[in-house]
């Protein structure tokens, strides 16, 4: 298996924030012994984690990354951490999705959302652990009719349908990265999901044991510990550690290097950074195969665990096309254990997904 260090990630990507980071930090990364600089970097980023210093190493671009002004703790929402204390697990793990009121008007995202875990193989049970969290009055009252843990966010305004890549997209997609940061510090750790994802399967029987955290992909090359792979930020399972809080605190503050990124190509981005291997934060990324999209699907019907609605914009397709996938996983359900072993279905889907794109972009320009 191949292990990345340090000095690989550098190699391998000279440019963009690594090397902003890298150079101000220079003379701390002088390496004759790569141990003591490890353990001195080590430090180095706690007493910068603990003490928010803006300025240790008295670089704006550097201290770009950690100008938050919020205190590290104490300030937590009372009403929230009841919320996740009912719906934890028994080690503090709570499943988290975030819902706007389009998503979960009647017979939307959040009804196929539902759906899923009661046509899954024993997923049922684990709606007993699913905080769903609302960007409004109307998605909130509507999780309340359906789901025992609800909790609403008091935040910008998410109503309505929010397109990809607008400013609202992005101000939502950087509030929920934050908030989720959040849930880190308060000790609990988190496997989020976009509602747009099918739970078919347990999840928690497929992930590895020894990692902070683990993410899902657009597109898998097949070696979970490659950088390489392009992650998905829809499906993420993350431990509450001090390398964990200090990387939410990282990634969110990586806006302000470029504020035009949503928090998935930062993630891109930033992932590559040596500050990342030097704070060894154990990073893994889940095969398609269990955790497939309509970008690359999960082959396996014996096999796959959940379905995401990548590759797909517009809530009508994604509705369209995730119905069909439901329908598809009805119809293996329904065979034998025996026929099971033996089928080799394949999914019907992206049917309207699979153009989705293009013909957002045609509506664009007529
Ligand atoms: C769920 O999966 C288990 C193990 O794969 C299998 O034995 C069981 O029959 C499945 N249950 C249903 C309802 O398909
Ligand atoms: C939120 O935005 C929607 C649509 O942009 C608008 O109709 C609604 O009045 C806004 N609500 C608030 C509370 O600002
Ligand atoms: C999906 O595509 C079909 C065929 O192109 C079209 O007739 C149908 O209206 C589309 N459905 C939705 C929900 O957009
Ligand atoms: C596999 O699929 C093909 C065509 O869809 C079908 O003819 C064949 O019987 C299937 N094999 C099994 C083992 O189900």
């Amino acid at each position: 298996m191949k292990e990345i260090t340090a000095c690989d990630v550098t190699a391998e990507n000279g440019g963009g924030g690594g090397n902003r980071a890298r150079s101000s930090g220079s003379h701390l990364l002088v390496r004759r012994d790569m141990q003591i600089t490890m353990l001195f970097v080590g430090f180095g980023l706690l007493w910068l984690f603990l003490y928010n210093s803006t300025n240790l190493f008295g670089s704006p671009s550097f201290s770009h990354y950690f100008n938050d002004d919020e205190s590290p703790k104490g300030n937590h929402d009372p009403t929230l951490e009841s919320v996740l204390k009912s719906a934890s697990m028994e080690d503090k793990t709570v499943i988290i999705t975030t819902l706007n009121d389009a998503w979960a008007e009647p017979g939307s995202i959040f009804d196929l959302f539902l759906e899923s875990f009661r046509l899954g193989n024993e997923t049922q049970k684990l709606l007993n652990h699913l905080v769903v969290i609302t960007w409004d009055q109307k998605a909130h009252a509507r999780c309340l009719a359906l789901h025992k843990h609800c909790h609403q966010l008091v935040s910008d305004n998410f109503t309505g349908e929010v397109f990809y890549m607008t400013p609202n997209y992005l101000n939502m997609m950087w509030k929920r990265t934050e908030f989720l940061g959040s849930i880190l510090q308060m000790g609990f750790n988190f496997l989020f999901t976009d509602t747009d994802i099918m739970w078919l399967r347990d999840p928690f029987k497929e992930f590895y044991q020894d990692a902070d955290f683990q993410i899902a992909c657009d597109y898998f090359n097949g070696d979970s510990n490659d950088l390489n792979n392009w992650p998905n930020g829809g499906f993420k399972y993350v431990r509450s550690n001090t390398r964990t809080i200090w990387f939410y605190k990282f990634w969110v503050n990586s806006r302000n290097v470029d504020p035009k990124l949503n928090e998935q190509d930062m993630l891109n981005k930033i992932k590559m950074n040596p500050l990342i291997s030097e704070i060894k934060l154990k990073i893994r990324f889940l095969s398609t195969s269990y955790f497939g999209g309509f970008c690359q699907a999960s082959q396996d019907f014996n096999k796959v665990s959940t379905m995401h609605a990548n590759c797909c914009v517009g809530l009508e397709n994604k509705v369209n096309d995730l119905k069909i996938l439901l329908w598809d996983w009805k119809k293996y359900m329904a065979l034998s254990e025996s026929e099971k072993k033996q089928s080799n279905l394949s999914w019907s889907v992206p049917q309207n997904c699979s153009t989705s794109f293009e013909r957002a972009k045609q509506r664009k320009e007529n």
